[in-house]
C-alpha cells in the first residue's frame, strides 16, 4: 500500500513517520508513505497555496489549482481507492473506518488548512471525508498522521506479532483488558492469580470478563455495538 499526503506543512509528519511501527512497516515495504509539499505544486512565482474567500469573511482558503495538479499528477502514476479530504467536518474516523481502510489499496490524503479548500476540489476530486473528532485543529497533518497510524499498523506484517491487532480495544467494540508484566509483585500489589495459572482458556475467560466490566464502566456506549447483550 502507497499513502500520499499532500500537506503545505510536510515537515510536521516527517519525523513521526520516520519512527517505530511505521518506519519498520515502511521498511519491510508493506506500507510506503510519501509527503507532498503543495507548494511544489504551484504555478506562481510567490508559491501561493492560498487566497481570500469569495463573498469576504476571516480566513484564506486553500486554491484548487496547486491540488488539482498534484492529485492528477499522483493518479497519472498509480490507482488509488480513496482520495480523502482531513476536515473538522467529515466523518468521524473510528476502528471499522481503519480496518477498511487498511485492507484496500493506495490512498491519497489531502490535509485542510486554514478555513479550508475551495469547494470546487471536494466536488471534483475527494472521495472521502474524515474527521478524527469533535474539536478543531489547526491543520489536518495531525489527522492525517492519526489515521495513517491506525491503518499502517493493520497491514499484516507490520506488527511484530500479527495477534496483537486483533486484541486491541475496539477491535470487537469492548476496550482491552488490563495486562501486566514482570514482577509478578510491585510494592506489595500482586497480579491476578489466574495469569499465573497457566491455564489458557481460564485466562482467555478472564480477559474476556474483564474486558466487559472495563467497557461496562468505561465505554457503556460501547456495549450495544458488541452483539453480546
Ligand atoms: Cl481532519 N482537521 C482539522 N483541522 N481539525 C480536526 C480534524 C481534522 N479532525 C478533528 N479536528
Amino acid at each position: 500500500m502507497r499513502i500520499d499526503i499532500i500537506s503545505v506543512v510536510p515537515k510536521l509528519m516527517e519525523s513521526f513517520f520516520g519512527h517505530s511501527i511505521l518506519k519498520r512497516g515502511q521498511e519491510a515495504g508493506h506500507a510506503e508513505v510519501v509527503l507532498h509539499d503543495l507548494r511544489d505544486y504551484t504555478t506562481t512565482k510567490s508559491r501561493q497555496v492560498d487566497d481570500y474567500a469569495f463573498g469576504g469573511g476571516a480566513g484564506m482558503v486553500m486554491l484548487a489549482e496547486p491540488i488539482a495538479k498534484c492529485i492528477r499528477q499522483l493518479q497519472s502514476e498509480r490507482e488509488y481507492d480513496e482520495v480523502i479530504y482531513m476536515t473538522p467536518d467529515g466523518e468521524t474516523f473510528n476502528q471499522q473506518t481503519a480496518n477498511s481502510l487498511s485492507l484496500g489499496g493506495n490512498l491519497i490524503f489531502l490535509c485542510g488548512h486554514y478555513k479550508g479548500v475551495d469547494q470546487r476540489v471536494r466536488d471534483m476530486f475527494i472521495t472521502k471525508e474524515i474527521s478524527i473528532g469533535d474539536y478543531v485543529l489547526s491543520g489536518g497533518e495531525l489527522a492525517a498522521a492519526v489515521c495513517a497510524d491506525a491503518i499502517i499498523r493493520l497491514i499484516p506484517g507490520v506488527l511484530n506479532d500479527e495477534t496483537s491487532a486483533l486484541t486491541d480495544s475496539f477491535q470487537d467494540n469492548l476496550l482491552a483488558p488490563p495486562v501486566y508484566t514482570r514482577p509478578a509483585e510491585f510494592e506489595g500489589n500482586k497480579i491476578p492469580e489466574v495469569l499465573l495459572s497457566g491455564h489458557e482458556a481460564k485466562i482467555n475467560e478472564w480477559r474476556f470478563e474483564q474486558s466487559i466490566e472495563r467497557t461496562k464502566i468505561r465505554r457503556p456506549d460501547l456495549l450495544g455495538k458488541t452483539g453480546l447483550f
